[in-house]
């Protein structure tokens, strides 16, 4: 009779799931059947109830129910899932074994990793980074820095101005040069006690414009960054110090500085920084044009006009100024060969750093 019983528990159970086909109503059977108080739970329950030698076989016999019953469960559930898939498949149109698209991984630009490492030789010097405008009026690009009117040195940084209705004795245009900075430094640091103004030891990185005939060597625009140290006794060898420094920490420690004469209106004395050529040993190649000496930087002492103009007395104070091209330090480091491949913005340049 139990045994009856179990047979047609068992043949219900496995009639009632061929209809099961969602994940729901699978659940449901499995309450239904495999339940706590589902009848082939309660037969376990009722065994107690059975004639001792009755026990045994129909105990065996309801496990083996409830076995197969799991079985066939576990089945329905991979074939519902399977259906599942295939469906989602057809109507969504996503082909769920294809290899996903690799992500492309950004980086730093090559000017951006060689500002930071510029930043870094500085930090490690005490130099802090000031920002100044890309916008500027020609009085802090020019006249502020001793560069009047008409003087022929404006020739070298043919400008970009601004439209507008500027006055015409001060238009406005897109800096030339990160020196402009010089002045909003002097000036910020010293409005705070004009008596006795703070020594000053800055960086000032940033992008400049010059409307040039564009070629591998000069672009219309390109980074600068600008260096002042301001104090009552910098001379002329703590600025030799810093840059024979700063070009030993970027290109070897055995490479070798030359100074040479030049001139810039707003620095006095002058000079123009080379280092002895890396690739050749200063024995003259192509890269240093056979001359055994690389030009890096335009630095000087900080003319007395520029220390007025940013309210520092140049009877008590004494500074040195620089200008570096990142560009510059990048394509001699990378041996890149022309400038305008920084800007172009082209990834087949831009993924090789
Ligand atoms: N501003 C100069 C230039 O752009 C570089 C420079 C900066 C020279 C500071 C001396 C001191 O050419």
């Amino acid at each position: 009779m139990a045994l009856q019983q179990l047979e047609s528990i068992q043949q219900d159970a496995l009639a009632a799931l061929e209809k099961v086909d969602h994940a729901d109503s699978l659940e449901n059977w499995r309450i239904e059947y495999l339940g706590r108080s589902s009848k082939l739970m309660g037969t376990f329950d009722q065994l107690g109830q059975l004639p001792k030698e009755d026990r045994p076989a129909i105990g065996r016999q309801a496990n083996q129910v409830k076995q197969l019953l799991e079985k066939k469960l576990a089945e329905k559930e991979d074939l519902l899932q399977q259906e599942e898939l295939q469906r989602s498949l057809e109507t969504e149109q996503l082909d769920v074994t294809l290899p996903g698209r690799t992500l492309k991984i950004g980086r730093l630009h090559p000017i951006t990793q060689t500002l930071r490492v510029i930043y870094q030789v500085f930090a490690d010097m005490g130099f802090q980074v000031y920002q100044s405008p890309d916008v500027e009026t020609d009085e802090f690009n020019f006249q502020l820095l001793n560069f009047p009117p008409h003087h022929p040195a404006r020739d070298m940084q043919d400008s970009f101005y601004i439209e507008g209705d500027h006055d015409v004795d001060n238009p406005v245009l897109l800096r030339t040069h990160t020196s402009p900075g010089q002045i909003h430094a002097m000036r910020e640091y010293s409005a705070g006690n004009p008596q006795d103004p703070p020594s000053i030891r800055i960086i000032l990185p940033g992008m400049c414009y010059r409307h040039e005939q564009v070629n591998t060597r000069s672009e219309s625009q390109f980074t600068q960054v600008e260096g002042l140290a301001v104090g009552k006794e910098i001379t002329f060898s703590d600025l030799k110090g810093t840059l024979s420094d700063f070009n030993k920490r970027i290109f070897g420690m055995q490479v070798r500085s030359r100074f040479r004469a030049s001139h810039f209106p707003f620095t006095e004395p002058s000079a123009e920084v080379d280092i002895e050529c890396f690739v050749c040993g200063g024995q003259g190649c192509s890269v240093c044009k056979r001359t055994g000496w690389l030009e890096i930087l335009g630095c000087g002492m900080v003319h007395p006009i520029v220390l007025q103009n940013g309210g520092y007395d140049p009877e008590i104070y004494t500074g040195f100024a620089f200008g570096i091209g990142p560009e510059r330090i990048a394509m001699l480091r990378y041996r890149i060969e022309d400038i305008r491949y920084f800007w172009a913005n082209d990834v087949r340049f831009l993924e090789q750093f």
